[in-house]
């Protein structure tokens, strides 16, 4: 017999976050430059596996268009877990999170595990190349000029400036919320598997 737990989960956010990109991250280990938006909602399956067990998810990825919001409580109804997505380069996006995180502990089962993801952390990061916050401080000019890109501003050069949503602002809402809180990318898998693993550990076992 299957000994897997089933744990139902729903994806929330404003449109073009990236929610169907996490996941199709999570379940296929894929990632879609050209992502076509989710009509509806989609439904996908995934098994993650803790030390101690394994758990099924039901995921319910859905459709973050303001005319699709009144479908949201089919999907979250009922759910054991709850991943809302922003984009790290859209501020507006982190305000809609907040008012789906009102949502759900509002209306949602009461012990729902909610995880806060900001996902596109791609485009924040500095290339590989350049110096990590290992590097001794007294070198950073140098450091900067030795690793930015000559030339036209690429992405690379622009980096951190995409950034809209600061990690520590993100971070004490969550907190002050009751939230996982992660930082991700669906492009790189920055992040992904950590998401369902952390909700995982904290689903009650029965
Ligand atoms: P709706 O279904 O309309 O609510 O959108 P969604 O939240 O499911 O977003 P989707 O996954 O369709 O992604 C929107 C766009 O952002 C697509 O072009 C994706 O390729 C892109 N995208 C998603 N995640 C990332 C990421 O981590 N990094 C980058 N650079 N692009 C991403
Ligand atoms: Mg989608």
């Amino acid at each position: 017999a299957d000994r897997s737990v089933q744990v139902k989960l729903v994806l929330l956010g404003e449109a073009a976050v990236g929610k169907s990109s996490v996941v199709l991250r999570f379940v296929s280990n894929e990632f879609q430059p050209n992502k076509e938006p989710t009509i509806g909602a989609a439904f996908l399956t995934q098994k993650c596996r803790l030390e101690d067990r394994v758990l099924r998810y039901e995921i319910w990825d859905t459709a973050g268009q303001e005319r699709f919001h009144s479908l949201a409580p089919m999907y979250y109804r009922n759910a054991q877990a709850a991943v809302v997505v922003y984009d790290v380069t859209k501020a507006s996006s982190l305000e809609k999170a907040k008012t789906w995180v009102k949502e759900l502990q509002r209306q949602a089962n009461p012990n729902i595990v909610i995880a806060l993801a900001g996902n596109k952390i791609d485009l924040v990061q500095p290339s590989p190349s350049s110096s990590s916050s290992i590097s001794s401080p007294d070198t950073e000019d140098e450091a900067d000029d030795a690793t930015a890109t000559p030339g036209e501003s690429g992405a690379e050069a622009e980096g951190e400036n995409l950034r809209q949503v600061p990690r520590d602002e993100a971070e004490a809402y969550a907190q002050e919320a009751g939230l996982l809180f992660f930082e991700t990318s669906a492009k790189t898998g920055e992040g992904i598997v950590e998401i369902f693993t952390e909700i995982a550990k904290k689903i009650p076992i029965d």
